[in-house]
């Protein structure tokens, strides 16, 4: 098997496994803005990519992707039930926003979580290189850099925590709370993408283990008299902006956009939600509050349309059933009270698109709502902005996404205030084009001179520094 000097490891690879014409099975690039991102310096690293392929029991041998070798880790159908839907997605993903949904602790969950956390360091230490360079990603994967530092004290880890990392009060719901902080820590640099995250994660430390945290730096035990300085800071994740920008300007992606608008009945505004249909996005509290200036006849269908795009999302999950149910239901009802024979309250699509008819649908859109009570970031919000090369359109952006702490000329909402929510929606449909352009601008500015390229080399640049410290200490004990 090749090894790499640079190996990704996340949950997922970077492709998804489709049905060929001939009803062969092969393998598309994944859309994510991840993969985009990570390309040309996979590429130039000759790197490789340690993830599941996203469907049970696959078992499939490495094998070279565009440029980038692929190393599948296979999950059992329980495997994907205790790891994945468990212990990531009904006990850490609750946990980590903030407890919107209630999370559960099952010790079935853990034990899996932790075996299949050590499948992936095993298959991530096969991968590397001497002295390589390995870059773990989020949530499902908090305990391997630990485990890989163990088996492989030579590499340089990194860890990137893509959602958001709770307040203490909260954090030490976790029954196996220390085990995780320990997992992360054996990272060189472990990533978040705001400051607060940063140090949320800094006050947990020093609370449950008692190391010293300076600034951004935490100073851990070796266990042999040394100590490894591992820096935890924030690193805004992006978007690959200028794909946006190309995309918004193809002429039958704009023509595309007149048609959706007409096939809406040209509305004079047209309001957009897009979310993977989760709880933590707010697409409840954005109902109730449309609904309600339609009932407080503020606005009326001929004149104001929302769209929303739910993309499925985690469907065997108990708490996303029910959140589809609830959606589904207020959908129906406040289309039921609204709608006329030739207008619709809410265009409501439990699909996911490809990024062209996302982008036309982003240069449709008067006003994007980006509603979430908590968020790690919350890349629609920049790829509403990057799209938007004529400088119009309104953003309202929730304060609980991490996207709001760099782009402050959006419309700021709190979205639990569904009086303010109000306010700020008819101000976006209201906002004069001047105003609309000078907001624009100022969010274009940061989303096109931040993107994504940029995040990983930064990341990486800090990486790259941090290791190499730490493994000269290492040297010299
Ligand atoms: C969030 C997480 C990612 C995850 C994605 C989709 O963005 O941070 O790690 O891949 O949601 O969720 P899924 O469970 O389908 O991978």
């Amino acid at each position: 098997m090749t090894q790499a000097e640079l190996v990704v490891v996340a949950n997922r690879l970077p492709v998804d496994r489709v049905i060929d014409a001939d009803g062969e099975p092969t393998w598309r690039r994944s859309p994510g803005g991840l993969v985009t991102a990570l390309e040309p310096v996979m590429r130039r690293a000759d790197g490789a990519w340690v993830g599941w392929p996203g469907q049970s029991d696959i078992e499939v041998e490495p094998f070279e992707f565009e440029g980038t070798y692929l190393v599948p880790v296979t999950l059992s159908a329980e495997d994907v039930e205790l790891y994945y839907e468990g212990m990531s997605n009904d006990t850490i993903w609750p946990l980590y926003h903030d407890v919107i949904a209630e999370p559960r602790y099952r010790r079935v969950w853990w034990d899996s979580y932790v075996k299949v956390n050590r499948r992936f360091a095993e298959a991530a230490a096969a991968a590397a290189a001497p002295g390589a360079t390995v870059w773990v990603q989020d949530y499902q994967l908090q305990l391997v850099p630990k485990m890989l530092r163990e088996a492989r004290p030579d590499l340089i880890i990194g860890y990137f925590h893509h959602i958001p990392f709770p307040a203490y009060g909260l954090y030490s719901q976790l029954p196996w709370r220390r085990q995780m902080l320990e997992g992360l820590l054996g990272a060189d640099v472990i990533g978040f993408q705001r400051v607060a995250d940063a140090g949320n994660f800094a006050r947990a430390v020093r609370r449950q283990l008692r190391y010293g945290t300076k600034a951004t730096g935490i100073t851990v035990p070796n266990g042999d008299g040394t100590t490894r300085n591992v820096l935890a800071r924030a690193f805004p994740i992006s978007i690959d902006s200028a794909s946006y920008v190309e995309l918004a300007r193809r002429p039958e992606i704009r023509a595309r956009a007149a048609e959706i608008r007409s096939d809406l009945g040209n509305p004079r505004k047209i309001l957009l939600g897009v979310d993977r249909l989760d709880y933590t996005k707010g697409i409840r509290h954005r109902l109730k509050a449309y609904s309600e200036l339609l009932e407080d006849g503020a606005i009326s269908v001929e004149d104001v349309t929302l769209v929303q795009v739910a993309s499925p999302s985690r469907e065997r999950v108990e708490a996303y059933v029910q959140l589809r149910d609830e959606i589904e239901l207020s959908v129906g009802r406040v289309n039921g009270d609204f709608d006329t024979m030739g207008h619709t309250a809410v265009r409501y699509l439990h699909q996911a698109f490809p990024r062209e008819e996302m982008v036309a649908l982003f240069l449709a859109a008067d006003v994007m709502l980006v509603t979430a009570l908590r968020d790690g970031m919350n890349l629609v919000a920049k790829e509403y902005v990057a799209a938007r090369a004529d400088n119009r359109g309104v953003l309202v952006l929730s304060e609980f996404a991490g996207a709001a702490d760099e782009l402050s000329s959006a419309v700021r909402i709190n979205p639990h205030d569904i009086d303010g929510m109000k306010e700020a929606i008819m101000r976006a449909i209201e906002m004069p084009a001047a105003e609309q352009g000078r907001r624009m601008r100022a969010l274009r500015r940061k989303v096109l001179e931040n993107d994504v390229a940029r995040w990983s080399e930064s990341f990486l640049a800090a990486l790259g520094s941090a290791g190499t410290a730490n493994r000269a200490i290492r040297a010299d004990a």
